[in-house]
């Protein structure tokens, strides 16, 4: 039953609740947002009540309650003086997930203006801004003035939640990286649109990923996220889409810090080899409905092509520059870009057997990459800019035993043997060629959204 306005709410009670398997409402929703942001509750009871949350599940209204309180649990950015359509694309995470570097140009380039609010590494995946963290000055904790300068001066900024800009999405993000409490569809659905919510977007394209590197791995799970952040997103006036795509092998051919932003400065001058082209076609897709949903162009595939032209024009690569000068990056590292990676050591994993390389758990691929130092095991900890793998062979690829499999980059060689261990485990060989996975394999617009949610809702 519900509380009335005017009782006393307790935390624990909340807990208890969520743990014998209640429904909290809109109230109880908020008495946790509001004491997340102020940090009035202990971090222990959030805990408590985020594993509960993680293990009974949200129901619908509880994620679009929790998704709004987040939203409005600090300031909010108002780009209606932009004067262009605001417009981004999230993703629900995944590994070698460097995307947002080159849609947030690519759809800037094409005439929207992208206010981007990112997060940092994330149980196995890696964070946007730990990767922008790696050239040297980059910063990505701007002002909402800031953020407005950068974003009328390029066209996208990318910055992160402040104690100011989605308070309790900063709070409870890094408090789920510690607790084990990621995969769950409600709080990834709540923390990804409260952040898209307050840049106040007018559209917003959402990857969904779907696939062994994915936090929802199974893709009836992944479909059900999908409509829920469509339909939870058009609830709140935002315009929106959503990609399902394969997180079966790591996008593009790189995981880390520094390397995926080289990976992408890279596709920006154009030169794009064959382990990359995944990362290029996805980034065109998703930039090119971006554009469509901000009403430059007819149709999403007039989308791609728009971008596909400011891709290799150099508009985009220009584009880049300016957003990471004004944020106090040193452009001067992207003049060499294999001379500023600069890791502690370095290790060529051979292939430890022949055969096309079959299947790949790229979760646990992820997890090597964080333990080369790329990401964090305690919340506040540096991070290795360095730190990453390099991936040779791709889903697919015919390799012979002892020709290099992958780099591994890392901060010094006793971190080398967990990583090297968990792709040996992660990687499966066989003799057979594997059968080829859709980059794209559905789009979920509002209509789709709400039948899956109400077929969902009366089968249940
Ligand atoms: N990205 C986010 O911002 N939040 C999540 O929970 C998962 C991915």
């Amino acid at each position: 039953m519900s509380q009335n306005a005017g009782t006393p709410v307790h935390m624990i009670d909340l807990i208890r609740k969520k743990r014998d398997g209640g429904v909290l409402d809109a109230r109880e929703i908020e008495f946790i947002v509001n004491g997340t942001a102020k940090e009035s509750i202990p971090l222990e009871q959030l805990s408590a009540w985020l594993m509960a949350a993680w293990l009974n599940g949200l129901t619908i209204d509880e994620t679009r309650s929790l998704a709004v309180a987040m939203r409005d649990s600090g300031e909010k950015f108002d780009p209606s003086r932009l004067g262009k359509q605001a417009v981004d694309k999230h993703s629900t995470g995944g590994v070698g997930d460097k995307t947002s570097f080159l849609i947030a140009p690519l759809a800037a380039a094409c005439g929207v203006a992208v206010p981007m609010i990112s997060g940092r590494a994330l149980g196995h995946t890696g964070g946007t801004l730990d990767k922008l963290d790696s050239i040297p000055g980059f910063r990505s904790a701007l002002t909402l003035q800031e953020f407005e300068e950068v974003l009328q001066r390029c066209g996208a900024a990318i910055v992160s939640q402040t104690p100011t800009l989605v308070p309790a999405d900063r709070v409870l993000y890094a408090l789920r990286d510690r607790t084990g409490t990621v995969e769950s569809p409600g709080l990834i659905c709540a923390s990804i649109l409260s952040k898209k919510l307050a840049a106040g977007l007018n559209a917003l394209v959402l990857d969904v990923k779907t696939g062994s590197g994915a936090f929802l791995r199974k893709r009836a799970d992944a479909e059900f996220l999908a409509s829920l952040m469509v339909a939870t997103a058009e609830a709140a006036g935002t315009r929106t889409v959503a990609l399902l795509t394969d997180m079966g092998q790591p996008l593009g051919r790189t995981a880390g810090n520094w390397i995926e932003v080289a990976e992408c400065v890279e596709l920006l001058r154009g030169e794009t080899p064959a382990e990359s082209e995944d990362l290029r076609e996805l980034s065109l897709r998703l930039a090119g409905w971006m554009i469509y949903l901000g009403g430059r162009t007819e149709t999403a595939e007039q989308g791609y092509w728009a971008v596909a032209g400011a891709l290799a024009d150099g508009t985009a690569l220009k584009i880049f520059f300016e957003m990471v000068k004004a944020q106090g990056g040193n452009l001067d590292v992207f003049d060499d870009l294999k001379s500023s990676h600069k890791p502690g050591a370095t290790l060529v994993l051979n292939a430890w057997k022949s055969g096309y390389v079959a299947d790949m758990d790229t979760m646990e691929l992820g997890w090597a990459v964080q333990r080369l130092g790329a990401g964090r095991e305690k919340a506040g900890e540096p991070v290795d800019p360095h730190a990453g793998i390099e991936f040779h062979a791709r889903r697919g690829a015919r390799v012979e035993k002892g020709q290099p499999f992958a780099t591994l980059y890392t901060t010094n060689e006793a971190m080398l043997a967990e990583p090297v261990e968990r792709i040996k485990r992660a990687v499966t060989f066989s003799e057979e060629i594997p059968e080829e996975v859709p980059l794209v394999s559905h789009i979920f617009a509002r209509e789709d959204a709400e039948a899956y949610l109400r077929k969902k809702t009366s089968d249940s």
